[in-house]
């Protein structure tokens, strides 16, 4: 049984349904158990626990979104100090851009060192069935890629 952890942060709600949609694509995988947590009360010991994360959250200020940056600021040297080294998948909600929120997370998880295993997702905009059902994709997939273990 391998275990993926999901971690979000949201304000509006948007991210909250993104995280809520990539858990029930990866729900339908068997042999996966999927956690989800929010930023603020995951820790590096849920990364512990875990084969794979996604980390959902949005683009605050041209930067990764407050809580997003805490959790991983807070998980930096005890994931350094406990050699983790997970594949993550990305993704990322904004209103028309994304990049700089991309930018600092790419550089805080290749530090730990995580890999990612999923080109990251921007979505833009408001909250639409279609990101929803891209999040489902991106759960099943990364899902199922833990279970052959691809990653
Ligand atoms: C304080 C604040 C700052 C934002 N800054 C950006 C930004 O720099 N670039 C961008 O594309 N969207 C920006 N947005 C839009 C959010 O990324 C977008 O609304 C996102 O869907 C919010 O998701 P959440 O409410 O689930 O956290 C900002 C929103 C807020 C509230």
């Amino acid at each position: 049984m391998k275990s993926l952890l999901i971690v979000y942060h949201s304000q509006s709600g948007t991210c909250a349904r993104f995280a809520a949609a990539v858990a029930g694509g990866a729900a339908r995988e068997e042999n996966i158990a999927v956690t989800v947590r929010r930023a603020w009360d995951a820790g590096v010991s849920d990364l512990a626990a875990a084969d794979g994360v996604v980390l959902i959250a949005a683009e605050n200020s041209g930067a990764l979104s407050g809580a997003m940056k805490d959790f991983l600021d807070r998980c930096f040297y005890p994931a350094i100090q406990r050699g983790l080294v997970l594949p993550y998948a990305l993704v990322l909600s904004a209103g028309n851009d994304g990049r700089g929120a991309q930018r600092q997370a790419d550089r805080i998880l290749s530090g730990i060192p995580f890999t990612r295993a999923t080109e990251t997702q921007i979505l833009r905009g408001e909250f639409r069935d279609e990101y929803a059902a891209r999040s489902e994709e991106i759960g099943q997939a990364f899902a199922a890629g833990l279970a052959m273990g691809i990653f």
